[in-house]
Parts: structure tokens; C-alpha cells; sequence
């Protein structure tokens, strides 16, 4: 089969062309026949322009490769291997949202053939692809797993904004429904991932793999947050802790921090909405995820604090907020958690300038109803440098001072500028 995609007799086909599934249909496409398929007719035409509307991927990674960048679902009959990459979100309750992937599952379903191959790359419960998108295919198609098409579960691990470890310099985890398949979509990614393939046992090992190295983080920067809250009653900064803590050479070193994205945060729902579907309530998972989604609202009390304490009004108050995304040297502002804490403080009347140089101004205004602005305007009564943004990272100290009114109140969230600790009032987490 392999050997067809190489002869381009076949095509390989993947849905869903974000973050995951872009750079992945590109890396197959320097070497097979691949048909990128997205519902987003927006996204579609400026890949044909060869323009990533995620601004991940840059120009130079369309060049010589073979795609077919399509919103036509007819366009996917010419695959013989299908890989599913779309989003799985949560809704405003928390609970997992399968609806792209259900709607995907469909599309695939309604041209799946004999001897096709359907890989699913979305990170989901252990369970979800052979309990919810498998009978999908299996009803729609007509077809029977094992005798007629095989199945797989590939997650990918891919760290947004990580321009060191990508797609194919990161081990991949592949699983199959038979010894059969899971040979095939080993030598499949083997082709294009250079960092080597590791085979799990079966598709529930490989989501659950997936799903616990987020868990996992999320859990840690909860642990971290916890101490932070605790260690600033006691006048300890938790950055120093850490320094001191991580000379063990096997301490975990984790740092306390706003909990966004549509990974880390959203993940560890999909895994606790399947413990309470089997019954079991977890409590170190779900204590994790209160103390990650409160510390917005930790951080606008500590703000209001210190003006109060430095004898302001709140309704004249103005803070200046430094960062926007919901992680560092990325545009990406989904589920950006800083906008938790600006509501809050607009909830008091306070004036807050959001400044970030990576986020677009449209979509700020669309997601989260705030202007956003390039530069600082004006001078404030207290600064927070909330994303570790690389424009950020080396401002000289009279940069924040002449940003303030009087006195700096700085809160600086990842601990960057310690060395103003003493200098100034300064909180960092
Ligand atoms: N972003 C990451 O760094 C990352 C890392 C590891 C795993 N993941 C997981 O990978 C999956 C995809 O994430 P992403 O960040 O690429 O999402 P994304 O939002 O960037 O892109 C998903 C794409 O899928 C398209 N889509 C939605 N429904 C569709 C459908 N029915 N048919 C075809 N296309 C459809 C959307 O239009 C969008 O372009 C998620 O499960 C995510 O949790 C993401």
C-alpha cells in the first residue's frame, strides 16, 4: 500500500487543516499524493494562496509538495488512507464537544472504500474512536472493520509556537485495530518522522497515552499555582523556590501560570467526562483544573488589592496588561485566560490597556469584546507582564517605571524580572 502512495497510484487524505493537520498534510505531501481537505472555505482559498491563516507555517513549507487544499467533500473519494485532524473542544459546561469530530467521522464515512485506512490524530478519551466515530463508519459505509478497512489512533504532540521540536523531529505514537494496521501506520509515519515510531498496544493505550501528557501538565501547574497562592501569604517567592528546589536532579520543574490554550486546559475535561460516564469521580484531576481556572480571578483580586492599598480609586484606576495570547511568541488568543482577569477588573470600572505584539486586533475584539493595542498609551497605576513573549523578556527596568504613575506596582506572572523584587512593589506568581 505504500508503495501505491508512493507511485501516487492512491492519495492520502486529511481532514481538518489547523495547526495539527496543516504542517501533517504538507510533510506527507513532499512525498504522496495528498488531497487537505478543511470546511472552512476561508482557510481553503489562502492555502491555495499558500498563506496559513494560523500564521504557523510559512510559505516556504508549501514548496514542493503535492496537495490538493479542497472544501469538496466529493474531492475525498480519490483517498485510500483517511487522517482525521479536527478540533475537539469543550462546551460552556465543560463537557467534551465531539461535534467536529462526529461531522468528520461522516465525511469519511460516506466515501470510505474497501481497503482504506482511517487514522485519527485528534486528541480524545480513551474510547472515543472505537465507541463513538467506529460505529459512524462502520453504519454510514456499510463496511465492517477488519474484513473491509482498518482503523488507527495517532496523537500528535506538537507544542504550539515550537519551533525546535515539530512534527517530524517529535517520536510519534501510532496504534492500529490489528496487527495488520498497526504495521501499516507505523511505516506510514515512519516515512516522514525522522525522531522514530513507537507502537502501542492498541488504539485505547495510544489516547490515553495522549491525553494524560496534558493531564499530567495540567495537574503539575495546578500544584505550582496552589504553592504560589500559599507562598505569597508567606512573603516567599515561588520563582526563588523553584530556582533552589530544581538543583535535585529529579524535581519536576513546573511554573505556576494562566492555564489557556485549547490543550492543557480543555484536555483533562475529556478525560474526567469519561471517569464520570464509568462511574468514577477523580479528584486530583478535577482539584487541578478549579485551581488552574480560578487563578484569572486570584490575580484581578491581588490587582485590586494593591490599588486600593496605594490609596487610588478604582474607577480611575488604569492597568496595563502586557501579553494577550494565551501562550508566549504565539498569535493565538483561544482561551486566552488574561481575559478572565481584564473582565474582572472592567467588572470595578478600571481602565485596562491589553498590548500584545503578536495578537490581531479583530479577533481580540470579536473573542473577548477589548480593544487591543500595540504599544502602551499613557501611564498606569499597575503593570502586568502576563505572556513571557520574546519583545518582553529584556526591557530595561525605567521601560515599566516610566509606564507608572508614581510608585510601579508590577505584577510580573513568570517571575522574568526578579531582580526588581526589592526595588518596586512586585508580585510575579
Ligand atoms: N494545536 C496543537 O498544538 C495541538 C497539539 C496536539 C494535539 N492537538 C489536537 O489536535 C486536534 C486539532 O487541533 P488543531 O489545533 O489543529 O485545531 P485547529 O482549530 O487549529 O484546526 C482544526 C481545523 O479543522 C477544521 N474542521 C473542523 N471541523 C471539520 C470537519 N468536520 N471537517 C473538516 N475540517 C474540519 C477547522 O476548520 C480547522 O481548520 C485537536 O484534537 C487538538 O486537541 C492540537
Amino acid at each position: 500500500m505504500i508503495q501505491n502512495l508512493q507511485e501516487k497510484k492512491t492519495k492520502l487524505a486529511v481532514i481538518g487543516l489547523g495547526y495539527v493537520g496543516l504542517p501533517l498534510a504538507l510533510e506527507f505531501a513532499k512525498k504522496y499524493s495528498v488531497i487537505g481537505f478543511d470546511i472552512n472555505q476561508n482557510r481553503v482559498e489562502s492555502l491555495q494562496q499558500h498563506t496559513d491563516p494560523s500564521e504557523d507555517v510559512d510559505e516556504k513549507s508549501f514548496e514542493n509538495t503535492d496537495i490538493l487544499f479542497t472544501s469538496q467533500h466529493k474531492d475525498l473519494q480519490d483517498a485510500t488512507v483517511y487522517i482525521v485532524a479536527v478540533p475537539t473542544p469543550i462546551d460552556a459546561y465543560n463537557i467534551p464537544d465531539l461535534q467536529p469530530l462526529i461531522s468528520a467521522t461522516k465525511s469519511v464515512a460516506k466515501v470510505l472504500k474497501k481497503g482504506d485506512y482511517v487514522v485519527y490524530e485528534s486528541t480524545v478519551y480513551p474510547g472515543a474512536t472505537e465507541e463513538d466515530c467506529l460505529p459512524l463508519l462502520e453504519k454510514i459505509s456499510g463496511l465492517t472493520l477488519g474484513e473491509d478497512f482498518k482503523l488507527g489512533y495517532s496523537p500528535e504532540r506538537i507544542n504550539p509556537g515550537d519551533k525546535i521540536n515539530t512534527l517530524t523531529n517529535i517520536l510519534k505514537i501510532v496504534s492500529g485495530s490489528d496487527s495488520e494496521a498497526l504495521a501499516y501506520i507505523a511505516e506510514l509515519y515512519g516515512s516522514i518522522i525522522t525522531a522514530g515510531i513507537y507502537k502501542a498496544s492498541s488504539i485505547k493505550v495510544a489516547e490515553a497515552a495522549k491525553i494524560i501528557e496534558n493531564t499530567q501538565r495540567d495537574v503539575n501547574i495546578a500544584l505550582m499555582n496552589e504553592l504560589s497562592i500559599l507562598f505569597s501569604k508567606m512573603n516567599i517567592n515561588t520563582f526563588e523556590v523553584l530556582e533552589a528546589a530544581s538543583t535535585k536532579w529529579n524535581f519536576y520543574n513546573v511554573t505556576p501560570g494562566l492555564v489557556g490554550g485549547h490543550c492543557i486546559g480543555v484536555d483533562p475535561y475529556y478525560l474526567t467526562y469519561k471517569a464520570n460516564q464509568l462511574k468514577h469521580h477523580p479528584k486530583i484531576i478535577t482539584s487541578g483544573r478549579a485551581i488552574n481556572d480560578e487563578m484569572p480571578i486570584y490575580l484581578a483580586k491581588k490587582i485590586i488589592k494593591e490599588i486600593n492599598r496605594s490609596g487610588k480609586i478604582l474607577k480611575e484606576s488604569r492597568v496595563l496588561i502586557l501579553g494577550a495570547t494565551f501562550k508566549e511568541n504565539v498569535s493565538d488568543i483561544r482561551n486566552s485566560k488574561i481575559f478572565d482577569t481584564v473582565q474582572e477588573l472592567k467588572s470595578y470600572s478600571i481602565d485596562v490597556t491589553v498590548v500584545d505584539p503578536y495578537a490581531s486586533s479583530e479577533q481580540v475584539k470579536e473573542y473577548y469584546s477589548h480593544d487591543l493595542h500595540r504599544e502602551p498609551y499613557g501611564t498606569y497605576d499597575v503593570i502586568v507582564l502576563a505572556v513571557k513573549h520574546k519583545e518582553f523578556c529584556d526591557l530595561p527596568e525605567s521601560y515599566f517605571v516610566n509606564l507608572s504613575n508614581k510608585e510601579l506596582i508590577f505584577f510580573d506572572l513568570k517571575g522574568i524580572y526578579r531582580d526588581m523584587l526589592n526595588a518596586h512593589i512586585y508580585f510575579s506568581l
